[in-house]
């Protein structure tokens, strides 16, 4: 899968150097490349915002140096993604409709986000995701997209050497995953619980299930159906 992230701070993204994805750009399986959106302006400042039409506090990225940025990577394939807490709330189901992508272009907004032009041109052309990774506000686009790009990438064939250990996680199957442990089977006073040293495979699966559903009932019951 190729990845590009279109953002005036390009370095953040060094870190997708690091771990599975890291090991995944190395091996060919993600190709993952940062673009500086300065890169595309004309003028000695490098000028990428200005004030909003309409007045207000903040300002607002210019359309061209996303047209020029955005023109260049932009293909039949691609599907855009904004990041901007005004999007659809990014879920595992997202995830893994994006996983099936050949080409994913991220476009990191700052201050009081890209100016409207740009979203409504691309969606006239081809596919565009406005995505939120949640309820809050964060300064800029960057975290987002690279929360995005860990939820997706991991789920791309190849990037996690056991594709098992993808199928009981939280979200999954609807539910929050169980509560895990490891030896050893005492520590600081605390036990595992005993059905997990029981070896009656049975047993513990069913008791797995009911953590799942009792942890999601607790403190995510809008996950469950009415
Ligand atoms: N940009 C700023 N806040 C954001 C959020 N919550 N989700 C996605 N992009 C953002």
């Amino acid at each position: 899968m190729r990845i590009d992230i279109v953002t005036i701070f390009p370095t953040f993204f060094d870190v997708l150097g690091l771990s599975l994805i890291g090991k995944a750009r190395e091996s060919g399986v993600l190709d993952i490349r940062a673009h500086d959106l300065r890169d595309f302006t004309h003028d000695r400042h490098r000028t990428v915002d200005d004030t909003p039409y309409g007045g207000g506090a903040g300002m607002v990225m210019k359309p061209e140096p996303w047209g020029e940025a955005l023109d260049s990577l932009v293909g039949d394939e691609t599907v855009l993604i904004v990041t901007s807490p005004a999007g659809e709330p990014f879920t595992q189901t997202i995830a893994r409709e994006l996983a099936n992508e050949s080409h994913l272009v991220f476009a990191c907004g700052r201050y009081e986000g890209i100016d409207q032009r740009v979203v409504d041109h691309y969606a006239e052309r081809g596919r565009v995701r406005l995505l939120s990774i949640g309820d809050y506000v964060l300064n800029g686009g960057e975290v987002a997209a690279m929360a995005i790009v860990e939820a997706v990438g991991r789920l791309v064939p190849g990037v996690v050497g056991n594709p098992a250990s993808l199928v009981e996680e939280s979200h999954e199957d609807g539910l929050l995953e169980y509560p895990s442990y490891t030896k050893p089977s005492e520590w600081r006073g605390l036990t595992v619980p005993p059905v997990l040293l029981s070896g009656n495979h049975g047993l513990i699966a069913s008791w797995r299930h009911d953590q799942q559903v009792e942890r999601t009932r607790r403190v995510r019951p809008d996950l469950l159906p009415d």
